[in-house]
């Protein structure tokens, strides 16, 4: 499928804090970075206080853990652990900023669009009508704006893609859209059920690393996600008070997931997708009962003044987002969900055990004594860091076994403290004198499954209220963690730590070390012996982003000059030679280009030699990326193109000429080289 060919003329993106447009701000996180962040704890920013929750870690099993930590259990996803090269280097040369309406690919390679909004999943879907939809064809249609990409490849040569779908750009979706107070009620239902996942059939063009979607035969994997989809509660919290409903007086059944961002894959094929700005979709705050409302602030939710104004409105079809009505809804989203692709009668489940934030992604390794650790991140300006280790081992080939994993465990926040003196660290970005922007850092329990260890929160308020029970032992305030990845290679866990413009000089430390980070930077992880199920971490950061010309930025030390300009990390991947693939999320706002996928050696002389591998249409962020097994293709998923415009002036077409759709798109070289090589 071609790239759109007539240009329209393009209206510049407005920047916004972050650096997003002024619509990723309004649909996707309800203008988050508009509100005071919802932290406003004490938390010192680095501090040395220990809690006296960390003085009973030495109680915890996960702690214990053995010398020798196995170098073969690293994390999974698309590469494998194969002998990788001392000296890593990628091979194609950097694809030139620009905002281009068109995916941009790196001479030597093509793309392909694989599926579109709109294109039918489930078996007798209608083909997509922009003008008539309707929220039945829309509950069997591929939904809205893909964010995580994962694959699975099938016996028969075909694979499966899981995508998210985050949010919805109503301005671009319905002709004459103003906001959800106006809005038709089916284009409610419509937008309800674009938001969720899909699960697509797709199969090899040729034998490249092209990819189409398959549009007949059977078909049993295909399904659709949406908001309204029942999904089981499990873990410590489910059936708790807390989550009771009236609709749902055991606190076990939730409709549907919300505003799912990235996500990842577990060792046992099932995905982890992740609720993130759940807040925006809740209404009637300031009607809560007053005890509540410190809780529903500190997630962001609006809690006095006109809280209608700019939602969605699901409320108008749906009585549970109205909190005056049922405050305990909003306790129902905010989780990490687990889907089995390879069963289409799974039901999702929300792993309680995971904690409920601003959920990004849950990426995992397996500890040297063979259970199962989950890195999270919480994305939100001053939020923090999380680990949760599984009570259980991992049983290779069990799926009734592993299905209860992450049930039962600990979840661990935490704590990261520099090596440099403070007054070294002045917000600048200015190396301290040892040369790194390094240190150590604790992973403090919050819970397990049946003792929590915050003074003053049972073991299902620490899982409910996670943040509150995380400010009250002491994490470190981070600049919106995004991401996590392991490196198949190392096993090193790297995070994305996305931009903060409001840190204050006074507030930068040395993981967060430059204020007003408009720009971002990279976290790498080290765990004690490098067992995932350490409570004790080394970390550094080896990227600090921006246009390398800016004095601010950093790159392990490489040669600046030959480096390209990166904002706003937001979604991670890494391929088999063990180099880390960067998306962005936020360069129009703030570097005047569109967003783009970046690929960096993490490991020997070429650590810090970051170039540009795909840049995305116009108005886009960069979703996905996924490397597949081979190496042959990567997937991206560009997620709302051209958002500041409406049906009547566009501001993409992109992939098709007529108006912008958000899609997974397939890269590889053209002559079937490993990609990147
Ligand atoms: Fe949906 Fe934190 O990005
Ligand atoms: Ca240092
Ligand atoms: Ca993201």
């Amino acid at each position: 499928m071609p790239d759109s060919a007539p240009r329209r003329r393009l209206l510049p993106l407005i920047s916004h804090a972050g650096g997003r447009s002024r619509t990723t701000c309004r649909f996707r996180c309800g203008d988050a970075c508009f509100h005071e962040a919802p932290n406003t704890s004490a938390n010192e920013y680095f501090g040395d206080v220990f809690t006296a929750a960390l003085s009973r870690r030495n109680v915890l099993r996960a702690g214990a853990v053995s010398a020798g930590a196995s170098a073969l259990a690293f994390g999974v996803g698309a590469a494998p652990a194969t002998a990788a090269p001392r000296n890593p280097r990628l091979g194609f040369t950097s694809v030139a900023p620009n905002t281009a309406d068109a995916v941009t690919v790196p001479q030597g390679y093509d793309h392909r669009v694989v599926v579109r909004w709109g294109d039918p999943v489930v078996p007798g879907a209608p083909e997509f009508d922009f003008a008539g939809q309707t929220a039945e064809a829309q509950e069997r249609q591929f939904g809205y704006n893909c964010d995580y990409v994962s694959f699975v490849e099938l016996d028969n040569g075909r694979g499966l893609l899981w995508v998210n779908h985050e949010y919805t750009n109503e301005n671009i979706m319905f002709a004459g859209y103003s906001d959800g107070a106006a809005a038709d009620l089916e284009q409610i239902r419509i937008s309800m059920a674009a938001h969720g996942g899909s699960i697509v059939e797709i199969e090899r063009v040729g034998r490249t690393g092209a990819w189409k979607l398959v549009t007949s035969g059977r078909r049993r994997y295909n399904r659709r996600i949406t908001a309204s989809t029942p999904m089981r509660l499990t873990g410590p919290a489910a059936g708790d008070a807390l989550l009771r409903t009236a609709a749902d007086p055991e606190g076990t059944e939730v409709l549907g997931m919300l505003n799912n961002c990235s996500g990842g894959m577990t060792p046992w094929g099932t995905v982890l997708t992740c609720e993130e700005n759940f807040n925006q979709y809740f209404v009637g705050g300031e009607g809560a009962p007053e005890d509540v409302k410190p809780k529903l602030r500190r997630y962001g939710i609006a809690v006095q003044g006109d809280t209608r104004a700019g939602n969605r409105r699901f409320d108008r079809v749906d009585e549970r987002f109205d909190l005056s009505k049922h405050p305990n809804e909003a306790n129902r989203f905010g989780y990490v969900v687990e889907i089995d692709p390879l069963d289409p009668d799974y039901q999702p489940r929300k792993r309680t055990m995971l904690g409920r934030f601003k959920h990004e992604a849950a990426n995992t390794r397996i500890t040297a004594d063979g259970r199962v650790a989950v890195y999270m991140g919480d994305d939100e300006r001053f939020d923090y860091i999380y680990k949760f280790v599984s009570e259980k081992r991992y049983r290779k080939g069990s799926r009734r076994h592993n299905d209860t994993l992450l049930d039962s465990g600990t979840l661990y926040v935490a704590k990261l403290t520099g090596n440099s003196p403070a007054e070294e660290i002045d917000g600048s970005g200015a190396l301290p004198e040892d040369g790194e922007f390094d240190g150590s850092g604790t992973w403090i329990p919050l819970c397990d499954a049946t003792t929590s260890y915050v003074d003053g929160f049972t073991v299902a308020e620490v899982l409910v209220h996670t943040r509150l029970a995380a400010d009250a032992v002491g994490a470190t305030k981070m600049d919106r963690p995004e991401d996590f990845e392991a490196s198949p290679v190392t096993g090193k866990v790297y995070c994305a730590l996305t931009n903060n413009s409001s840190r204050t000089p006074e507030q930068a430390d040395e993981a967060n070390p430059r204020a007003n980070n408009r720009y971002g930077h990279i976290l790498e992880i080290t765990e004690r012996r490098n067992d995932a199920g350490a409570t004790a971490f080394g970390w550094k950061v080896p990227v600090v982003c921006g246009d390398p010309e800016d004095p601010s930025t950093y790159f392990s030390g490489y040669d600046k000059s030959k480096v390209a300009a990166i904002s706003s990390p937001d979604n991670l991947t890494f391929d088999a030679s063990g180099n880390l693939w960067i998306a962005t999320d936020g360069q129009p706002g703030t570097l005047d280009h569109n967003d783009a996928l970046h690929a960096v050696p993490v490991e020997g002389k070429y650590r810090g030699e970051l170039k540009t591998f795909a840049t995305v249409p116009y108005g886009a962020e960069c979703c996905g990326p996924f490397i597949t097994e081979d190496q042959k293709t990567v997937f991206i998923a560009p997620q709302h193109p051209g958002e500041d415009g409406t049906v009547e002036q566009p501001q993409s077409t992109w992939p098709n000429g007529d108006f912008p759709r958000p899609s997974v798109v397939s890269i590889w070289h053209t002559r079937g080289r490993k990609i990147g090589s």
